[in-house]
């Protein structure tokens, strides 16, 4: 058995959770991290987007202290990753991409073993995970062996998991992905209150563009690189997009549109989205439409546009999730 880990330090915490300094990461000579340097306030929520590949698991990695950088520092609540690993370790709650349950395991007992690792008392250890698991609402599992969950009961076991020692600074890489609506809401909310409460530093990356809006800050990363950060506000009106949405009167009218507009794109069956930042083109093109037009909306920047005109790609396709969330929802439904 590992040894208890140190209490955190006394004294005021720091008012900068996460400091990272042009950190650098490499596999056989190719660069997954490029000098990446970020400053991270206490009791915020930074989000981190990128397509896949980007290195944000890689950069997670590191700040958990799993994986030695190539070059540069990061420290987490004021205890520097390399040096000072097992101070770092005892300020963080970590919620892993690939799970990292024991499946032989009971769902108690996955807390238990946690609870023991980081030397929490056994009266504490029993409340906190009794508390935990009422948060994610797994108590009437709490004695089945976690090979039987489905992925969403497994995910939520996870996030009880990593807030069980109370962590200052929660890391969190794609945690929802599998998840109901309804659950994913839950969850951000307990997230929203302990940040307020208790001032947790939240650190999540996820592909689910809703979960980002609600975040104190977005970094977007792409090739290992951070191209823009600022509130999902400021990156909006810097890099977002409006967009004109109109229903074509017939065929006639969408063909009459497209030949003029080729930027044009469709949507859905009948319908056509016209970039619309250019505010005089997007006037012609009302005048000479206007008749020919049975539904005109324009459609504010969203996070979608941002990270498409920043990095010419979209992100990955949601609809696995969503399947996954489906399948999860049935066998929870089934079992109950
Ligand atoms: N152990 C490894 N050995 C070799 N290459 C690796 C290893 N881990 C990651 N990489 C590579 O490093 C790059 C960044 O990977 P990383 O997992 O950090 O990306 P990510 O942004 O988390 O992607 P995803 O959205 O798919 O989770 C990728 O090109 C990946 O193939
Ligand atoms: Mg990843």
């Amino acid at each position: 058995m590992t040894s208890p880990l140190p209490e955190a330090p006394q004294g005021p915490l720091p008012a900068i959770a996460i400091s990272v300094e042009k950190l650098s990461a490499a596999y056989g000579g190719r660069t997954v991290l490029d000098e990446v340097t970020l400053q991270i306030p206490r009791g915020t929520s930074f989000a981190l987007l990128g397509p896949n590949g980007a290195g944000k698991t890689t950069l997670l990695n590191i700040l958990s202290t799993l994986r030695r950088p190539d070059g540069g520092s990061a420290s987490v609540a004021g205890a520097d990753v390399v040096r000072q690993q097992t101070l770092a370790r005892r300020s963080l709650g970590v919620v892993f991409q690939d799970s990292s349950l024991d499946d032989r395991l009971s769902a108690w007992e996955n807390l238990e073993f946690h609870g023991l690792v980081y030397g929490m008392a056994p009266k504490l250890r029993r409340e906190r995970s009794a508390a935990v698991l009422a948060l994610v609402e797994l108590e009437d599992w709490r004695d089945d062996i976690v090979r039987s969950f489905s992925g969403g009961m497994r995910r939520r076991l996870e996030i009880a998991r990593a807030l069980l020692h109370e962590p200052q600074i929660l890391f969190l890489d794609e945690p929802t992905v599998g998840l109901d609506a309804q659950t994913r809401l839950r969850i951000w909310r307990y997230l929203d209150e302990m940040r307020r409460e208790r001032q947790l530093t939240v650190l999540t990356t996820t592909h689910y563009i809703e979960e980002v809006e609600s975040a104190d800050t977005v970094c977007i990363i792409d090739h290992g690189r951070i191209i823009a950060e600022g509130s999902p506000e400021v990156l909006k009106s810097r890099h977002g997009s409006r967009w004109l949405h109109v229903v074509p009167r017939d065929q006639a009218a969408l063909d009459a549109i497209r030949a003029q507009r080729p930027d044009a794109q469709l949507l859905g069956q009948h319908g056509l989205a016209l970039p619309a930042d250019d505010g005089a083109m997007t006037d012609a093109f009302l005048t000479a439409f206007r008749d020919r037009l049975t539904e005109v909306r324009f459609q504010d920047p969203t996070l979608e546009s941002v990270f498409l005109s920043l990095t010419g790609r979209q992100l990955r396709d949601r609809a696995d999730g969503d399947r996954d969330a489906e399948r999860a929802a049935g066998r929870r439904g089934g079992r109950r």
